[in-house]
């Protein structure tokens, strides 16, 4: 059996994500039990630990264990998911997959990037008008790396934490570090700049200080995530902490091709091309093009319809517009 020891570490293991260091644990545990002469049970857990390894090895490395919601003095300050969602749910032009698809390798590759004394790319800024998929980004890129989603929202822990910001950025900081996972911050224009917020400049400006030394002084295994959709209101200071920038623009009208494509794939279409309902979307954002067939597709089912015309679609497409506008 094991000991009291043995099963705090398990549980400090499992609390920090740590795979690695619990198998470890175990595998004390059935070194001691083949020593004490249970052979049949060391043999079983010997058997579970490498089932345990080849799974770790066939999903990706390094593999997060789930840990649970963020407690004591972090509740509040952060949220935590476990997105399923994968980067062939998304529609992207393919210059921008292709960054993303970076990150992504570079992480899986990370020990062999390591043994030419380098990094992977860790500190990421997505900058890019509302709607086209910096938050979901930043879910994808957690459902391919099974990390945990932390979700940080400065502007209401700065209003609500006035003047111990700093101090609750701190308690962030110490997360990263010791729970590997995404963080994203999202509306970070909220600290980024000083005219970002009616509150309290003063603050402001101390929380982006303290924003940049400890994202300076961070090197952790986690990745750290931004994302603005006024990229012109971030200090200058700022970017130069980010490894890498990736921008997201609306939708071309390709792209808008392959979201209503994707989105209506489940329905019987009453219409051939795609061309008119895509020059529709062009100018929309990803978001509002998705549920704009939503709405189609929900109207169809309530009024009984087993079919969609173009009219419908178009409907729902300048209903959306017209509520994005006002
Ligand atoms: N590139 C994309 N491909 C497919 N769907 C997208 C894409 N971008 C956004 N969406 C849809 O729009 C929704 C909102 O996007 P989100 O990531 O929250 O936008 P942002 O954070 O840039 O404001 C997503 O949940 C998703 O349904
Ligand atoms: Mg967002």
């Amino acid at each position: 059996m094991a000991s009291a020891q043995q099963l705090k570490a398990l549980l400090k293991a499992y609390a920090e994500g740590d795979q690695s260091h619990f198998l470890a644990v175990v595998e004390q545990v059935a070194a001691h039990e083949a020593r004490a002469g249970h052979a049949k049970y060391s043999q079983e857990l010997e058997q579970l630990i490498s089932l345990a390894k080849r799974r770790a090895q066939t999903v990706g490395e390094p593999k997060a264990i789930p840990i649970a919601q963020p407690k004591g003095e972090l509740v509040g300050l952060l949220s935590v998911a476990y997105p399923k969602q994968r980067l062939s749910d998304m529609i992207l032009p393919p210059a921008l997959r292709r960054r993303l698809v970076r990150i992504i390798q570079e992480q899986r590759h990370v020990g062999r990037i390591r043994t030419y004394g380098l990094s992977p790319r860790r500190k990421v800024l997505f900058v890019g008008p509302p709607g086209t998929g910096k938050t979901y980004s930043a879910a994808v890129l957690a459902g391919e790396l099974s990390l945990p989603l932390f979700v940080v929202r400065l502007e209401g822990m700065i209003t609500k934490f006035m003047g111990e910001t700093a101090a609750k950025l701190r308690l962030i900081f110490d997360n990263i570090a010791s729970v590997r996972g995404i963080y994203l911050f999202d509306e970070f224009d909220s600290i980024g700049s000083e005219r970002g917020l009616k509150n309290d400049v003063g603050e402001i400006r101390r929380v982006l200080n303290s924003f940049l030394q400890f994202i300076d002084a961070d090197d952790s295994q986690s990745l750290i995530l931004a994302a603005t959709n006024h990229p012109e209101l971030l200090d200058h200071a700022l970017f130069r902490r980010f490894d890498d920038v990736i921008e997201y623009q609306l939708p071309t009208q390709e792209t808008a091709k392959e979201v209503l494509q994707n989105r209506l794939a489940s329905v019987k279409r009453m219409w051939k091309g795609w061309d008119k309902l895509a020059q529709e979307s062009a100018d929309m954002s990803y978001a509002d093009i998705v549920r704009a067939c939503d709405d189609a597709i929900k109207s169809m089912v309530i009024n009984n319809k087993d079919n969609l015309t173009e009219a419908d679609v178009l409907e729902s497409l300048h209903e959306r517009k017209s509520i994005s506008r006002s």
